[in-house]
């Protein structure tokens, strides 16, 4: 069998093992491997090239992706959507792996509609696909930002000062909720819960009361009534530029303001998105890339590689995409209760 295999979206620490699993997996079956460059562009532009068991040899604690990846909309129009079709047949490949998040899933899905061969793999450091229990690349995101959070609490404890750390994630409050348990952040903001400023204002104060400083650390996709240096830029497929809006700069100006304690941000960014992968992503990005591989070998058209407890699994994709994950009631009870 020939396989095709692309990173689309949002590049994620544990590409490079995905695709070093999907490509060992195939070769020990005697299979081969193609790789598109730039996601669905390079399958669109019909822009690929091979990718031998030796080429993957040392990828696997690498950050990033050797094939490049691009928010690309392969199927934006009827004539892209024929060269698509027309890239693949050409190509020669049997099955396509797309590892990507729910935009990159969605193009699997469209093109598994119109009657292709595709297996996905589900990534992304926002966490926000459903139907696995978690994504690559959101433990590796996230403990770049509790490192980032620790900092952050260092000086604002020489300081007396709050600091708001605003982390990445789109409309789902996953990197917030596990870097503000994780680093013990005094109040954490996730796009799931209305903002309260009160709230917020009261806690901060409590905190500096009682330890001198505070810690707080908000999603970007919180909605806090201002759209502040949004010019409403869009990605193709459709999605707001979160970050600039700076949510984190405009909650420590509003804390400044309202409290009198003075207040400093610091948005992290693309920094959440590099350097190598955690261990749970190593070794989660090496089964679904090895899962997806047996996918296609057991006809599984139309599925996608996940993790169910401790097993990876395949599902169709459709139960994949239905809706993106967001943190429910129980996380954000456990979080509120860890607030001291
Ligand atoms: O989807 C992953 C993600 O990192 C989001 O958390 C973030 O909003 C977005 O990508 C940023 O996209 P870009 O890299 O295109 O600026």
């Amino acid at each position: 069998m020939k396989f095709g295999v692309l990173t689309g979206g949002g590049d994620c620490p544990g590409l490079n093992a995905a695709i070093r699993a999907v490509v060992l997996r195939a070769g020990a079956g005697g299979d081969t491997v193609i790789g598109f460059l730039d996601g669905w562009r390079g399958v669109r532009d019909g822009v690929s090239r091979p990718i031998s068991t030796g080429e993957v040899q040392g990828i696997l604690g690498t950050g990033g992706t050797i094939l490049g990846s691009s928010r690309t909309n392969p199927f934006a129009n009827a004539e892209e959507a024929e060269r698509v079709r027309a890239n693949i047949a050409e190509s020669g490949i049997d099955y396509l792996v797309a590892i990507g998040g729910d935009d990159t899933l969605n193009a699997a899905r469209e093109w598994f509609r119109r009657g292709g061969r595709v297996v996905g793999v589900p990534k992304t450091m926002d966490n926000d696909v459903n139907g696995t229990d978690w994504t690559f690349g959101f433990d590796s995101a996230s403990t770049v930002a509790v490192d980032a959070a620790e900092r952050l609490r260092d000086t604002a404890r020489s300081h007396h000062r709050a600091i708001v750390l605003e982390v990445m994630g789109r409309h789902a409050g996953w990197v917030a909720l596990a870097t503000g348990m994780a680093a013990g952040g005094d109040v954490t903001l996730v796009p799931e819960e209305r903002y309260d400023e009160a709230r917020l204002m009261a806690r901060v104060r409590a905190a500096v009361d009682t330890r001198g400083f505070a810690l707080v650390v908000a999603s970007e996709g919180i909605d806090i009534g201002v759209a502040r240096g949004s010019a409403g830029a869009r990605d193709e497929f459709g999605h707001e530029l979160l970050r600039e809006r700076g949510v984190g700069a405009e909650l420590a100006r509003r804390i400044e303001k309202e409290t009198g304690i003075e207040s400093r941000s610091a948005q992290i960014g693309h920094i959440q998105r590099g350097g190598p992968p955690t261990l749970f992503d190593r070794l989660l990005a090496t089964r679904l890339g090895a899962q997806a591989v047996d996918l296609a070998r057991a006809g599984k058209n139309g599925h996608v590689a996940v993790l169910r407890g401790e097993s990876v699994v395949g599902v169709p994709l459709d139960a994949a995409l239905r809706s993106p994950k967001l943190v429910g009631p129980p996380w954000i009870d456990l979080m509120h209760s860890l607030e001291t």
